[in-house]
């Protein structure tokens, strides 16, 4: 492992575990002696595996939308994780034995601080912020959640991409064991993502550790998933494990399994319609069925900000 970044450091060297968790809480679940068995550093015992106190975050109040957030309970329960399943209900379902601690993210590629780091490492050096943002699914529906996380740009900076990379891809945990939708061949596993360096770079791009206030539900992505609000939802990815910086455009698991329906750009268009369905209105989830749908805004309302990372494209072509 690179070591020139003084943020990042060995695995080794982090406080480990049964240091950081709340000794009391987990002393209350055991009993006093199988706690000192349970608190062994193996990646197995029920320590490592436990989550961390509750998160401290401040809330940034220059990302928030009108109107109330969606419910909690419809964020966490109406998901998309094909992972763990095809109905929205399924994630939620089938996650609850999903182990995203203790967790380890590979950088590798086009950068000069390459390695396994393990989350503590990546989590450390950043002040966790919540932005309430609109997030719209390419399926027309839409909620606005608010996130918990820091800017992606702030991460990737640590391990100084060179200047052949381009992009950045993204790579979620391959494990048919704890994620039984990857024992069908329903996309070619694991999911993976991209985004041109500069939409990686861009201050809205967020790394996700949280939603209302709590580290992530095991169906929304735990322990480390994308927001990038301004394109439609399969873009951002969940339970990443992997970071790898190129210099070609990397491959995407929508745009591979379905390449005439999902770009890899996706930006949120309403001009631009799925070949199946229209992208002009969507559906605010919790709205209630004879609600009226909203109007689907250009980049899902973020054009100020991002517009002009796509100056001269045919925002057509490259969907
Ligand atoms: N990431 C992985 N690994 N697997 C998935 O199936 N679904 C995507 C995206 N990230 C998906 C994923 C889609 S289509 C959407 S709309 C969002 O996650 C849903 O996020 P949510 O369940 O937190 O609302």
């Amino acid at each position: 492992m690179d070591r020139r970044d003084p943020t990042l450091i060995r695995p080794s060297e982090i406080t480990s575990p049964e240091l950081y968790l709340n000794r009391r809480e987990v002393i209350g679940a055991l009993g006093a002696a199988a706690t000192i068995a349970a608190l062994g550093t193996g990646p197995g015992s029920a320590a490592a595996a436990a989550a961390p106190p509750a998160p401290r975050f401040t809330r940034n109040a220059r990302f928030s939308v009108g109107g109330p957030p969606t419910s909690v309970e419809d964020v966490t329960s109406y998901n998309n994780f094909y992972e763990f399943g095809l109905d929205k209900s399924d994630p939620k379902a089938n996650s609850g034995s999903f182990r995203p601690r203790p967790w380890s993210v590979e950088i590798a590629g086009e950068a000069e601080v390459l390695g396994r780091f393990t989350l503590e490492d990546i989590l450390k050096p950043h002040a966790l912020e919540e932005r309430v943002y609109r997030f719209r699914c390419v399926e027309a529906w839409s909620m606005v959640v608010p996130w918990m996380g820091f800017p992606l740009g702030d991460l990737l900076k640590r391990f100084k991409p060179t200047a052949k990379a381009k992009y950045v891809e993204f790579t979620t945990l391959l494990d048919p064991k704890q994620m039984p939708g990857q024992r069908s061949a329903i996309l070619d596993w694991p999911y993976v993502e991209g985004l041109r360096i500069d939409e990686a770079m861009n201050p809205l791009a967020l790394m996700v550790v949280g939603l209302y206030g709590q580290w992530l539900p095991n169906q929304n992505g735990a322990p480390l998933r994308l927001m990038v609000p301004w394109k439609y939802g399969f873009k951002s990815i969940k339970s990443i494990v992997r970071i790898r910086f190129t210099e070609r455009q990397p491959r995407s698991s929508w745009n591979l399994s379905a390449p005439g329906e999902y770009g890899f750009y996706a930006n949120v268009n309403p001009a631009v319609d799925h070949p199946r369905w229209s992208q002009a209105k969507e559906r605010r989830v919790g709205g209630g069925f004879f609600e009226p749908r909203i109007d689907t805004l250009p980049f899902n309302g973020y054009a100020a900000e991002v517009a002009q990372l796509y100056r001269g494209m045919d925002l057509k072509r490259f969907y």
